[in-house]
């Protein structure tokens, strides 16, 4: 049954009643731009078909009650006394949502719901970002205030950063907020400008999951986004978005290895999505191709951010006839992979990577073709 359906008959089943409004909030997938968002940079993801629902119907007083289906849980917080995080849990999320709504000044009222998702938890398909703009167009369905896009995001994001403690950049939570369907978004993560890019028309993306999950992923993370700090330090910018590949190829030496490394990365990087735009709007899937298998390669060398399962996977989808590139997405370390592929080929080529990645490493893949859809949306209200 379709996750909007399990949440809607949850609903009836519990209420007795319909939902006055059910919204949608999808994970994402980044096509290009990886560790670039918290260094100012460009990022180039799309929203995909998977996504959290929440059904759900305002209440009298000032309490949210979220049932969520996946956990098998139901929780209760009241809006005028907020409760502190716990081990991160999955209503903690909602609650930090309602804290940086609320420091942001917007009015909020209660309501009660079923939540239910299908973007895989720890995937690094941005579950959380899911549920943090589904919480986010839940209060707003509920309460009197308008929806911007950018700032819900901003909200989505300090509840993660600020209430939760876990530190990203802004590409989850923007896409989203602002995805647009069929539309890849390059963002300009400094601005927070969207510019909607169709995809050449021949091409679909397919997701790779490797089946293997981030571990330690925190601690490397902010590890290299202090390394970034330090190097656009010593340049006397704000943020490498602020330093060319000439530039900074003329003072590289300057640095010592590792902080080069991470710092070619995140310059090449910005360059490669810019240029990303340039062959979609050209059609040229190949050039876009390329351009995503120098990132994967980028990343693994110079970020290290790579595995062992996500090499494997990038390899055999890069070995593929039907492929124009391959690269992994998301933070690293294991989660998935993304490939540009020809269109009439892509669930062959899906059957044909997931068996030669399985047989390559023993681990359980899950490939699929996935569409770009909208960003956070109500679609029902009464
Ligand atoms: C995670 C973070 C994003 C971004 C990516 C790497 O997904 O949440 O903000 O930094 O890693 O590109």
């Amino acid at each position: 049954m379709h996750t909007l359906d399990r949440a809607t008959q949850r609903f009836q089943a519990e209420f007795a009643t319909s939902p006055a409004a059910i919204v949608r909030a999808p994970g994402r997938v980044n096509l290009i731009g990886e560790h670039t968002d918290y260094n100012d940079g460009f990022v180039f993801p799309l929203a995909i078909d998977r996504a959290a629902w929440l059904a759900l119907r305002p209440r009298a007083d000032n309490c949210v009650r979220v049932i969520s289906l996946d956990m098998a849980d139901d929780q209760s917080f009241d809006l005028d006394d907020l409760p502190r995080p716990d081990a991160t849990r999955w209503i903690d999320y909602i609650i930090g949502v309602a804290w940086a709504l609320q420091r942001g000044g917007y009015p909020l009222a209660g309501w009660e719901g079923v939540l239910a998702g299908d973007v895989p938890i720890g995937s690094g398909l941005s579950s959380s970002a899911a549920l943090e703009l589904a919480a986010a167009r839940a209060f707003y369905c509920v309460s009197d205030f308008d929806w911007d896009a950018a700032q819900m995001a901003q909200i989505g994001r300090a509840a993660e950063n600020e209430w939760l403690g876990i530190q990203t950049g802004i590409m989850d939570q923007m896409i989203s907020a602002a995805g647009v369907a069929g539309r890849a978004l390059l963002i300009d993560c400094r601005s927070l400008e969207t510019t909607p890019t169709p995809l050449p028309a021949t091409t679909s993306i397919v997701i790779l999951d490797t089946g293997t999950r981030r571990g330690l992923v925190g601690s490397a993370y902010n590890e290299r986004r202090a390394q970034c700090e330090s190097a656009a330090r010593h340049f006397g910018i704000s943020a490498l978005r602020d330093i060319d590949l000439a530039t900074f190829a003329k003072r590289a030496d300057e640095l010592e290895p590792v902080i080069r490394w991470r710092a070619r990365h995140v310059i090449s990087e910005n360059e490669r999505t810019l240029r990303a735009r340039d062959a979609m709007l050209a059609g040229d899937a190949e050039a876009l191709g390329k351009l995503m298998i120098a990132s994967h390669t980028s990343l693994r060398d110079d970020f290290e951010v790579s595995s062992p399962a996500l090499d494997a996977i990038v390899n055999c989808a890069n070995a593929d006839p039907s492929c124009y590139g391959a690269r992994m997405t998301g933070a690293g370390f294991g989660g998935c992979a993304v490939a540009l592929v020809r269109r009439d080929d892509a669930e062959d080529f899906s059957r044909r990577v997931g068996a030669g990645y399985e047989s390559a490493t023993g681990n359980t893949p899950a490939l699929y073709v996935t569409r770009a859809s909208a960003g956070a949306t109500t679609i029902k209200s009464e």
